[in-house]
């Protein structure tokens, strides 16, 4: 199962990402969470210590991961490598177990269980030159390429807003979580994002999480504009990690934490997951993206890249 959690800036991502994480962890699953943003926080929530040399986005390791996906695959070379390139016969996969190349090089386990992928901020010789797309592409790479079991849990703290729309990342998750405070502005980029998708074909399941609910003014408030949504009140002791004076874990003594989180368990019981049918909308995005004239110019013609026999 791979989950994403969007919404507007400091609706609450990272702190619910940590929260889902720690408490599937706890539960059993083997969980990785990937720092998707910028800013890079999980590590700061977790309270350690992640070197730089293991972000995703660094050159050299992009080089290297590419490289190990690809493996026998004929169809492709890992310099043309794009973000939709699909896996096919003779690619190599991220699994969660212990001695998977990606897992093993690129993750530090941070609790039983619980692993980190930080796929990086701006490094200095992009500054001006990239935007933070170009770092999310390995990402959308490792996304693709990955064969999970049952209790395997992939969850990855998105960067803010809903620019994830303008990569595969949005069709590359089973369930979307979407933070929404109480108040117009966050409820307005929550309505964007669902316009937006409105628009495609593709199948994308979104699930809202109203946050830092006060009162029942909060509440009524938001049904005016959502339906159907989960809710985690103001608390106190996500005040205090906030304040890093308490840890991950003992936010889940509270009742109320747990309840959320037993009900996010059961939205992620209810999703059947069906890679070939998320495969089959990655192959229709690449062969969109391919035609770009920016692409054509780049790579050539990718659209050899595509096993249409390939299952998984
Ligand atoms: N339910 C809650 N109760 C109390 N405080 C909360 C709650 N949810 C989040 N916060 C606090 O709100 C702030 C923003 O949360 P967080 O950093 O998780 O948001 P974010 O969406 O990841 O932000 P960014 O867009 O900057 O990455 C933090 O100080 C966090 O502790
Ligand atoms: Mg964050």
């Amino acid at each position: 199962m791979k989950i994403s959690i969007i919404g507007k800036g400091g609706a609450g991502k990272s702190t619910i990402t940590s929260l889902i994480s720690i408490y599937f962890s706890l539960k059993n699953f083997k969980v990785c969470i990937f720092d998707a943003d910028i800013n890079v926080h999980i590590k700061s929530i977790f309270r350690v210590n992640f070197p730089e040399n293991l972000y995703l986005s660094n050159l050299e390791n992009i080089k290297k991961i590419r490289t190990f996906l690809a493996g026998n695959n004929p169809r492709i070379d890992p310099k043309k490598y794009v973000k939709t390139t699909p896996p096919g016969k003779g690619s190599n996969f991220f699994t969660l177990e212990k001695e998977n190349f990606i897992l093993s090089n690129f993750s530090k386990e941070i609790k039983p269980n619980l692993y980190l992928f930080c796929v990086g901020s701006y490094q200095g010789e992009t500054a001006g030159l990239s935007c933070y797309h170009t770092n999310l592409s390995i990402l959308e790479n490792i996304l693709s390429h990955s064969k999970l079991k049952n209790k395997e849990l992939l969850i990855a703290d998105m960067v803010a807003g809903i620019d994830s729309i303008a990569n595969s990342l949005f069709l590359q998750f089973d369930l979307h979580f979407f933070i929404v405070e109480p108040n117009l502005e966050s409820i307005s980029v929550y309505n964007k994002y669902i316009s937006e998708l409105k628009k495609t074909d593709y199948k994308i399941i979104v699930k809202p999480i109203l946050n830092k609910v006060i009162n029942v003014d909060d509440l009524n408030f938001a049904k005016n504009y959502l339906e159907d949504f989960l809710i985690l009140e103001y608390n106190s002791a996500i005040n205090k990690l906030s304040k890093r004076l308490i840890k991950v874990e003992d936010v889940l003594k509270d009742k109320k934490v747990i309840n959320f989180l037993e009900k996010v368990k059961e939205e992620i019981k209810k999703i059947k997951v069906d890679q070939n049918e998320k495969l089959k909308q990655l192959i229709t995005l690449h062969k969109k993206y391919i035609q770009l004239d920016y692409v054509k110019r780049a790579f050539g013609d990718l659209s050899c890249q595509v096993d249409e026999e390939f299952k998984f």
